[in-house]
């Protein structure tokens, strides 16, 4: 019989990915949805028609429970969250509660579903749901040491991170307080032509696109000197369903171990459509955090030893495919307005 698989966040970029990742492996996938009419999930219904849906939310454990009940999946990916960090100074009492309490919540669904009560210690992982938490890099924030690994400790420097540090402890407490299969993956920046516009590649993308045809001209950033591991998305969902593959259950960092400024997005897409990133390019004071990581990089030496992953996708190849999913999309809708006031059907 085909595995079950329930994912959190599934109108979200990874959601999608991972969504198509389990259904080539013969996955039967249900992703959990919030909201009424969520528009979001009109969108990803019509990308993955094959998924199936269940209602619940982050910030309500009855929902949780009876979308577990329901679906009675083998694997839980918890990817649900407030994932654009500064939102997280401007509201760190809702980011807490979705991205640090929701994990608690969704671990206790798990956890009622399956019937686990506290751990005798020991012996094999028990109860029949693997659970996945999506932690993040930026849990390390103002980094220990370089590259960051499984055991470098954390300090992050958003409440956006110490929300994603409350949910990797508690799946690693309730590994060990009843013995559940729960593992988190410390997950670098990944990118893709899915990634929300917020985020500082896809602004990129977006807006040279927009220059290419002459649509606007000036790309507002703010710190240019932040160095991050950058890499596809398609390649980190791989590594996600292999962590719940494994025999015992174990936390990975998962990152390509090359590091890029901000500045070489920039560049990089700039070039690709043939201009100079530094006559578009304005910095704008008011885009630099309160609290900045300066740098991640990332030792993915245990992911590609013991789960056998590796990234496909480089940084220049990952910022040329976004820039032509955006032009190619630009020009879609510049020829679409034309053809509107012209009136030449
Ligand atoms: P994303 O595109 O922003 O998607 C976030 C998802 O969370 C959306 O589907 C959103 O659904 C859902 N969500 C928000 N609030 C919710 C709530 N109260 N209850 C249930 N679902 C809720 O994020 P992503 O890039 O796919 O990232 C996936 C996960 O990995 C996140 O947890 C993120 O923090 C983590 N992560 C991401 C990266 C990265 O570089 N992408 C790196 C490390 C870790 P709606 O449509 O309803 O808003
Ligand atoms: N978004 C944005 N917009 N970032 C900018 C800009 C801008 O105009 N200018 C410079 N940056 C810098 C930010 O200050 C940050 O140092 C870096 O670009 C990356 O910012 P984001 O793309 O917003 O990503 P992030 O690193 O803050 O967070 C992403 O990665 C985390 C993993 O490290 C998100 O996906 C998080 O959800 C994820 O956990």
């Amino acid at each position: 019989m085909s595995k079950r698989a329930l994912i959190t966040g599934i109108t979200g970029q990874d959601g999608s990915y991972l969504a198509e990742h389990l259904l080539d492996q013969g996955y039967q996938v249900w992703g959990l949805c919030r909201g009424q009419a969520n528009p979001r999930k009109d969108r990803i219904a019509k990308l993955i028609p094959e998924l199936s849906f269940v209602d619940g939310d982050l910030m309500d454990q009855g929902s949780l429970v009876s979308a577990v009940d329901l679906v009675q999946p083998d694997e839980v990916y918890n990817l649900g969250a407030i994932s654009f960090v500064p939102m997280s100074w401007q509201q760190p009492e809702l980011v807490t509660e979705v991205n640090g309490t929701g994990v608690l919540r969704m671990l206790e669904a798990v956890r009622m579903v399956s019937g686990l009560t506290k751990s005798s210690g020991g012996g094999p992982p028990r109860g029949q749901i693997r659970f996945y938490q999506a932690s993040s890099s930026e849990m390390y924030g103002k980094v220990a040491e370089s590259p960051q690994r499984e055991t470098t400790s954390f300090h992050p420097r958003s409440p956006y991170g110490v929300a994603k540090a409350f949910g990797h402890y508690i799946t690693q407490n309730y590994r060990e307080s009843y013995g559940m299969y729960g593992v988190s993956g410390i997950l670098f920046n990944h990118e893709s032509p899915r990634r929300g516009a917020e985020f500082v590649t896809r602004k990129i993308s977006l807006a040279v696109s927009q220059i290419k045809l002459g649509l606007m001209d000036k790309l507002h950033l703010g710190n240019l000197d932040a160095e991050r591991d950058w890499g596809f998305a398609g390649d980190y969902v791989r590594a996600m369903h292999l962590m719940l593959q494994q025999e015992q259950p174990g936390d990975y960092v998962v990152g390509t171990g090359a590091m890029h400024r901000v500045r070489d997005a920039a560049r990089i897409a700039f070039e690709h459509i043939g201009l100079d990133w530094q006559e578009h390019v304005v910095v704008d004071p008011g885009l630099v955090r309160p609290a900045e990581v300066e740098t991640l990089c990332a030792d993915s030496g245990n992911a590609r030893r013991e789960l056998g992953w590796e990234p496909e996708v480089d940084f220049e190849q990952l910022m040329r495919m976004m820039v032509e999913s955006d032009l190619r999309q630009a020009s879609r809708e510049r020829d679409y307005r034309q053809l509107l006031a012209t009136g030449s059907w």
